[in-house]
């Protein structure tokens, strides 16, 4: 298949796509020449459709300013596993001296993963991880863990008793599956507590609201929304308000990102009930390159804290 070049942006807010427009300048003159950075790095993301995605690159790339010896190139592999895999073949024809990578789905990048890896370049995954062992390190959230924290919140607000409806992220991506199992095992103990519908969204707030629009139809009654992020979390209670049903029922996301899009504003406005806090790793992942690639042995997992955002401490943006 024709490698797509690893350089392409799809346009979206404004400060970041100015600086991934800086970085695709930079990677196409990293083709032919290398700029005086001493270490090239090559950064594998997953999509750029999202706003938590793009605060990820606006993170990587806000930290990596601090350091000049690195020089980050950034593609965007836009949903598709075929083109992350593509962009990650075209890292390495570009030499990289470093892989970082937030997979799309693990089944599917985890051959090409294994290849850079056993090639002796360090690879760093970050939030998604990737099938087996052949990375350097992994650095994320704690999945399982969130989803508990979600599934005890939910049992609480519900006091043991109602029908949720879960809206699932992209089923090969492993917060989607770590996600579920914490919230199921958590609310487990509450027999009263009825998973009554769990389409898939994909992660996409459009794909919520339409599979919203469904749950509403087939159910006269629902009391609570989880949602595996906050975009799908929102699309769910925009469905639900344009049937007039928004105050029946209580919708809990999980990113809690700030700014006026973000899940904690969207706390603040009452439309979301909780959102958990899903750091992007940006910033920490590149500390970690500077360190790997100064020859220092680092951790081959890190997990970054949660916490849950309630009306009481979402604060908002305004
Ligand atoms: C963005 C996103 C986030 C979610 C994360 C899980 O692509 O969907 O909203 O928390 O990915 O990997």
């Amino acid at each position: 298949m024709e490698s797509a070049p690893a350089t392409h942006a799809r346009p979206f807010g404004a400060g970041v796509a100015a600086a991934v427009v800086i970085a695709a300048a930079l990677a196409t003159a990293a083709c032919g020449s290398r700029s005086s950075a001493k270490h090239l790095i090559g950064f594998s993301q997953c999509n750029l459709g999202e706003p938590w995605r793009v605060a990820m690159n606006a993170d990587v790339a806000a930290r990596a300013k601090d350091f000049p010896d690195l020089e980050i190139v950034f593609a965007d592999a836009q949903q598709d596993n075929a083109k992350q895999v593509a962009d990650v073949e075209n890292f390495l024809r570009q030499r990289v001296d470093l892989l970082m990578i937030s997979p799309n789905e693990a089944k599917p990048l985890t051959p090409v993963v294994e290849r850079a890896f056993k090639a002796g370049i360090p690879v760093i995954v970050i939030d998604r991880g990737v099938e087996g062992d052949s990375f350097t390190t992994f650095i994320g959230a704690d999945n399982y863990e969130i989803g508990r924290q979600a599934g005890a919140h939910i049992a609480e607000i519900l006091k043991g008793q109602g029908a949720i409806v879960e809206i699932r992220g992209l089923p090969g991506s492993p917060p989607a599956v770590d996600r579920s199992r914490g919230m199921h095992d958590a609310i487990a103990p509450h027999p009263g507590l009825q998973i009554i519908h769990s389409p898939v969204a994909n992660w996409l707030r459009e794909e919520a609201m339409a599979q919203m629009e469904m749950a509403l139809a087939a159910h006269p009654r629902i009391d609570l929304v989880y949602a595996h992020n906050d975009p799908m979390a929102v699309g769910a209670y925009l469905a639900a308000k344009a049937k007039g049903r928004e105050r029946e029922m209580k919708f809990v996301g999980i990113d809690a990102l700030p700014g006026l899009d973000g899940g904690r504003q969207a706390v603040a406005d009452g439309k979301l009930d909780a959102t958990f806090v899903y750091p992007t790793g940006g910033r920490e992942a590149v500390e970690l390159a500077a360190r790997i690639l100064e020859g220092e042995q680092v951790p081959h997992r890190i997990v970054l804290q949660t916490e849950k955002i309630t009306r009481g401490s979402a604060g908002g943006s305004r």
